[in-house]
């Protein structure tokens, strides 16, 4: 694996945090208002699920899930069909994998130690960038809310893309993700150490974005 060094003048935000909890929407509303790269990780392990189960595959078997790792090319799968709940269960199922996971690391660190468009830095959000990937961060942020307020918004997202949804069963999902996230043994999703933890409950995108913005100057003003 190479090892990558940080450039300086370019700047790494990690932000890393529960499904559904706004990390997304804050990290991509982030690298707009900063101009900066943005990857969603997250899409990365969906892009593999997916293709495992397409393939006829099972996502908990090791050798279907790292094949459909290795063979994918991360710079131009669909992104179609991937923020299904389907997806997000068998991503999160392919994620507790560790050939998986180093399938895809050096990506990831190239995508956020050489920008792409020679851009000033990036924002990558995940389970893993400030524990793992990105150690070295310059900002992470690590974005959590109530179960119920995730499930809402889960329901919500998966209703205006056109889905079937049945409330119970995202709950149940959500819940088994969680535990399947914090408790594998390989890169579990954890606050970093020196993360900030932002609780979005009450939050709505623009004061979500905004506090990540002030906290990100202060942070860079040090
Ligand atoms: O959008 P949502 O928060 O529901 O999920 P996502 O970010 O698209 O990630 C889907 C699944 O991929 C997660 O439940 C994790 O198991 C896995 N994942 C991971 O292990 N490491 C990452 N850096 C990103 C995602």
């Amino acid at each position: 694996m190479t090892a990558y060094q940080k450039t300086s003048g370019k700047v790494i935000v990690a932000v890393d945090g529960h499904a559904a909890s706004g990390k997304g929407t804050m990290a991509r509303s982030l690298a707009e208002a900063l101009n900066l790269a943005y990857l969603d990780t997250g899409s990365l392990y969906r892009a593999v699920g997916v293709a495992v189960l397409r393939a006829g595959g099972d996502p908990a078997r090791d050798a279907d899930a790292v094949r459909a790792a290795e063979s994918l090319d991360l710079t131009k799968f669909s992104r179609d069909d991937l923020r299904s709940e389907a997806a997000g269960g068998a991503a999160s199922t392919v994620a507790a994998i560790p050939g998986v996971r180093a399938a895809l690391l050096e990506f990831q660190r190239r995508f956020a130690y050489q920008p792409p468009q020679n851009k000033a830095g990036a924002v990558l959000d995940g389970r893993d960038i400030g524990t793992v990937i990105c150690p070295d961060a310059d900002v992470k942020i690590f974005v959590t809310a109530s179960l119920e307020a995730r499930v809402e918004r889960r329901i919500k997202e998966l209703r205006a893309g056109g889905q079937a949804v049945i409330d119970a069963r995202v709950r149940d999902d959500m819940i088994a993700r969680d535990a399947r996230d914090s408790g594998r043994s390989v890169a579990p999703m954890v606050a970093a150490a020196d993360a900030w933890v932002l609780d979005t409950t009450t939050l709505d995108a623009g004061q979500v974005l905004a506090q990540a913005k002030a906290f990100i100057a202060r942070k860079l003003s040090r």
